[in-house]
């Protein structure tokens, strides 16, 4: 995590994240959200921006092992840490059990949220792989749907909840 930065707001800073199992360094002004450094410097293009000011939880990633709102992070605060975004979830083709329980419980219309729920979602089962109805809904309290295809999303955690119990594991 980078302390006291001393440098102009247009000189750039050498970061070094790992991203989905893959380190990468790159200079970045240390104005630069996270969710832009992912977008625009990486090209992982699931990590949405819906509201920019952390209300909508589109731009959710998982840092260090906690679920970020990655346009309320700078990217030189993430420097040394290690990110998870959607794109490192499916393994060898296949979709990650949660994604799977989105897609056949059809917990999504436009999918702009999607990203961010399913995020959301890993980590809520990481900290919790039981929960209840009500752990679920106050767990992704902090994610807006702008389709309100809630229920569905609901349904979909709580089938990946029962994958997940199959699999024994969330990775
Ligand atoms: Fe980050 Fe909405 S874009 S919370
Ligand atoms: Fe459209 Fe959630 S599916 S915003």
């Amino acid at each position: 995590m980078a302390a006291t930065l001393k440098v102009g707001p247009d000189e750039k800073v050498r970061i070094r994240v790992k991203v989905n199992g893959v380190w990468y360094e790159r200079d970045v002004e240390p104005r630069k959200l996270l969710v832009h450094f992912l977008r625009e410097d990486l090209g992982l293009t699931s990590v949405h921006v819906g509201c920019d000011t952390g209300h909508c939880g589109a731009c959710t990633v998982i840092m260090n092992g906690v679920s970020v709102k990655s346009c309320q992070v700078l990217a030189v605060q993430a420097d040394g840490a290690e990110i998870l975004t959607l794109e490192g979830l499916a393994k060898d083709g296949k979709l990650h059990p949660i994604q799977e329980a989105f897609w056949e419980k059809h917990a999504l219309q436009c999918g702009y949220c999607t990203p961010g729920f399913i995020m959301e979602t890993y980590w809520l089962l990481s900290e919790n792989s039981n929960p209840t109805e009500e752990e679920i809904r106050r767990g992704l309290s902090g994610n807006l749907c702008r389709c309100t295809g809630y229920q569905n999303i609901i349904e979909a955690v709580k089938l990946a909840v029962q994958k997940l119990k199959e699999l024994k594991t969330i990775q």
